[in-house]
């Protein structure tokens, strides 16, 4: 039976019932619902940053003093983590770290052999971190790109000889309504079946839908580490085949063995390097091992993290269907939820809320091809939950948008 939310607030329970202290930080009625895009991170994230950059501040991979060892373990540690989180093995797949989801997604896609691949395949559903390197790489290789669609419940529609030495990019959730890559396992394996890689927008699957990401036999995943608790990082996940095949063009120090004035020998042993040129974050690094164990640990609520978000997607879901006004685009409850009202300005909705301490997103959410060109939608408003989220936030913001509507109608 449907709930209603918009008026019933458990007026017993403290606002920040259900939420862990590790965000005890957060400044009362401050209420963030903007996690798809930053999670706000626990406690014990920031003190592993911290630590690192007050008592052990060197650079990894190059030097002998006790600092620069400690690093180089606590970054192998967190590397050992990666794979372990998504039940990879290092026999097979190797985590280099970079900036973003979207610089990763370009260091491979703009990397790839000439002749090797066909076509390139992504859907209509993308982020722009994945729709504009599709493009730009299709042009690079001369090879046809097939942007498809993706059904209802996020499934990618296609006929097997569409992945004909296909490169398949697709993101395995959503940012827009959180729908995920149901037929994940089918595709990799009728992608390799015709001879084609796949690479995987894991950035806002990371967070919460991790499931359908186990064990995956996925060429590469790329995600970023502020969208899963940890500090602002991007990370692959690749094979050593699809790492070793790269055509490099991003090169420089911490990835070769020897140099000569016209060329170089590449690292030898170490796949992930080979997507590593040049210092890394080691402190965010260490920080997303920490932010890993944090997950594994975390019970909000006193409930597994995935239930925990799975009972407040649904709160919010009922409680922005109750207001008048509103277009909803998911048609289900997901840690994201999009939305339009057709006769108001969704950027001014969103100041509005704000005012009330209710920080949501306003606009296309870097989908713009999705939203704007294709489903011809104004700008929209996106609320995104985390696990610093309760179900008080819910209601108060779920309340404070009904309030607007009511008084702008
Ligand atoms: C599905 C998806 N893919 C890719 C990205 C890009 O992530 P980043 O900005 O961390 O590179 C985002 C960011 O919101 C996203 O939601």
């Amino acid at each position: 039976m449907k709930r209603s939310t918009l008026f019933s607030r458990a007026v017993d329970a403290p606002p920040s019932a259900g939420r862990p202290d590790d965000f005890a930080y957060l400044e009362p009625g401050e209420i963030y619902l903007d996690a798809a895009c930053q999670s706000l991170r626990p406690q014990p994230v920031i003190d592993a940053l911290i630590d690192y950059y007050t008592t052990y501040n060197a650079c990894g991979g190059r030097v002998k003093y006790a600092w620069g060892q400690k690093v180089d373990a606590r970054v192998a540690d967190t590397r050992k983590a990666v794979l372990n989180l998504l039940g990879l093995s290092a026999k097979q797949y190797a985590v280099s770290f970079t900036l973003n989801t979207t610089y990763g997604l370009n260091l491979l896609l703009q990397q790839l052999p000439q002749g090797r691949f066909g076509r390139i395949v992504t859907s209509s559903i993308e982020h722009n971190s994945v729709f504009l390197p599709t493009i730009t790489a299709a042009r690079r290789l001369g090879v046809e790109r097939l942007v498809l669609v993706r059904a209802a419940d996020g499934a990618l529609l296609y006929d097997a000889g569409q992945l004909e030495r296909a490169v398949v990019v697709v993101n395995v959730a959503s940012n827009v309504d959180g729908r995920q890559l149901t037929n994940l396992a089918q595709l990799v394996s009728d992608t390799h079946a015709r001879g084609g890689i796949v690479i995987l927008d894991a950035a806002q699957a990371m967070g919460h839908s991790r499931a359908l990401l186990q064990k995956t036999d996925a060429d590469a995943v790329c995600f970023s580490a502020h969208k899963m608790y940890g500090a602002s990082l991007g990370v692959v996940v690749a094979r050593h085949e699809l790492l070793s095949s790269l055509d490099l063009g991003f090169v420089g120090g911490g990835m070769v063995q020897d140099v000569r004035e016209e060329d170089f020998d590449l690292v030898q042993g170490d796949p992930g390097a080979l997507l590593e040129p040049g210092l890394q974050a080691w402190g965010e690094i260490i920080a997303l091992g920490r932010a890993i164990d944090w997950l594994g640990t975390v019970r909000p609520g006193g409930q597994a993290p995935a239930r925990h978000l799975a009972g407040l997607s649904t709160r919010l879901f009922d409680g922005l269907a109750e207001i008048p006004g509103l277009s909803l685009l998911n048609h289900e409850p997901s840690p994201v939820i999009s939305l339009y009202a057709p006769r108001q300005d969704s950027h001014r909705l969103a100041v509005f809320l704000s005012h009330s301490k209710v920080s949501v997103r306003s606009g296309y959410f870097c989908a713009h091809h999705y939203l704007k060109q294709q489903l011809g939608l104004p700008p929209l408003l996106r609320f995104s939950l985390g696990l610093h989220s309760t179900a008080s936030d819910i209601d108060t913001a779920t309340q404070a948008l009904a309030r607007l509507m009511k008084g702008l109608s």
